[in-house]
């Protein structure tokens, strides 16, 4: 009680007045990488690729469903494992927009593929994708480079390395389902025994 007497007492007389600090800050700069603004064909760039990464995993789920489908649910399970992965890859690239003050575009997804001649075609062409992918990651990361945006630069370098691991991963399969002669069944099955111990 004595304590806020006092302290009226002070501010009545004068001798005491709000910080600074307390001032809303109208006019605060920085440059910092979070101040900073990302070049418009960055912020369309990381929109395409969050785009991508979805459009990968609706994908992914289409192939999982037409394994379902045919019965072979080792394969089932590996592209629903697939799908998952790419949504875990589209959510790292939207929370590194929104930490960067990057305006999400949300545009709308193409319906996937839902029908395959066999399990070699649905990973061929699997395969294919990732390979598009990883060309337009590497056209993203060159980008930021010229630009020495190297934060982004660095958050790309997690999707380099995943895109190598992820075409080795579909290479290998897509060989093993070659080596397949005319479709045969057990051989089919055998694999997909296999790939359901992801
Ligand atoms: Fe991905
Ligand atoms: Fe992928």
């Amino acid at each position: 009680m004595k304590m806020t007497i006092l302290i009226a007492a002070i501010a009545i007389s004068g001798l005491w007045s709000a910080p600074v600090d307390a001032q809303p800050r109208t006019n605060y700069t920085s440059s910092t990488a979070a101040s900073r603004k990302v070049p418009l064909s960055l912020q369309n760039k990381l929109n395409e690729q969050f785009k991508e990464e979805l459009t990968s995993a609706y994908y992914y789920f289409a192939v999982s469903n037409y394994f379902e489908e045919q019965g072979l649910e080792g394969c089932m399970k590996w592209f629903e494992k697939q799908a998952k992965e790419e949504m875990d890859h589209a959510m790292k690239v939207y929370t590194f927009m929104q930490r960067r003050d990057i305006p999400i575009a949300f545009p709308s997804l193409e319906g996937p593929r839902v029908n395959f001649s066999s399990p070699f075609e649905a990973f061929k062409q699997g395969l294919e994708k990732e390979e598009v992918l990883s060309g337009k990651i590497r056209e993203i990361y060159s980008t930021a480079q010229k630009m020495d945006e190297y934060e982004i630069a660095t958050f790309l370098n997690f999707f380099l390395e995943e895109q190598v691991e992820e075409e080795d991963l579909f290479r290998t399969i897509v060989k093993k389902f070659d080596l397949v002669p005319n479709g045969d069944g057990v051989a089919i099955l055998i694999i997909d025994q296999q790939l359901g111990q992801r």
